[in-house]
């Protein structure tokens, strides 16, 4: 298990635990949130389900996944930014979801350069792709800022995306 605690200047980036689906679900159950991604998510039960059977099962099928975003100075879960292993691509995928009262002030990209240095330096990677609807151009603002550059099409989760690559 690589997961470990990466500190920011604002920031602070942890493994999840399954007790933080309560403050989870305060984002992913947020349609401007997810206006992107899908449906907003509508129990803390689907959150929990999601944490354990996702984010909790590829850190210990893989040794990292997606960490939980705090703000330092308040000690808030703000959202979530890490790396995620998609096996149907065999690629490892930044991703980054904040609450919207965070916005806009420079947290996607403090802790996505955090993330990029974890992946580089811990993981030894030499290839991060990202994901974004075209549309979702805050997102694709995060990825060009973090280094990723223009890397083609694909299809995900049904949907035709922009993907980006950060290539060692
Ligand atoms: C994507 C997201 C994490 C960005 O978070 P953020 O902390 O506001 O981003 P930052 O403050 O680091 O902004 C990075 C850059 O994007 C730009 N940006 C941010 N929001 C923007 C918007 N709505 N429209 C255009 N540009 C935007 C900023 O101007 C900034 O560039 P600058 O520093 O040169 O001004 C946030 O909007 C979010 O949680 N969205 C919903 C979830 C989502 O779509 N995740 C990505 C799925 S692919």
């Amino acid at each position: 298990m690589h997961m470990t605690e990466l500190t920011t200047e604002r920031l602070r980036l942890r493994p999840f635990r399954t007790d933080d689906a309560g403050a989870l679900n305060r984002i992913n159950s947020r349609s401007e949130v997810m206006r992107y991604i899908g449906k907003p998510v509508e129990t803390i039960r689907n959150t929990e389900d999601y944490l354990r059977e996702s984010v909790l099962a590829d850190y210990s099928k893989y040794g990292f996944g997606r960490h939980a975003v705090i703000e330092q100075h308040s000690g808030e879960l703000i959202g979530f930014c890490g790396l995620k292993y998609l096996p149907d691509l065999d690629e490892v995928d930044i991703g980054y979801r904040l609450h919207p009262d965070y916005w806009g002030l420079g947290y996607a990209t403090e802790a996505g350069q955090a993330t990029m240095k974890f992946g580089r330096e811990k993981l030894g990677l030499s290839r991060i792709i990202g994901i974004a609807m075209d549309e979702n151009t805050a997102s694709i603002e995060v990825l060009k800022k973090l280094g990723l550059k223009p890397d083609g099409r694909v299809n995900h989760l049904g949907t035709e995306c922009a993907r980006f690559l950060w290539q060692a």
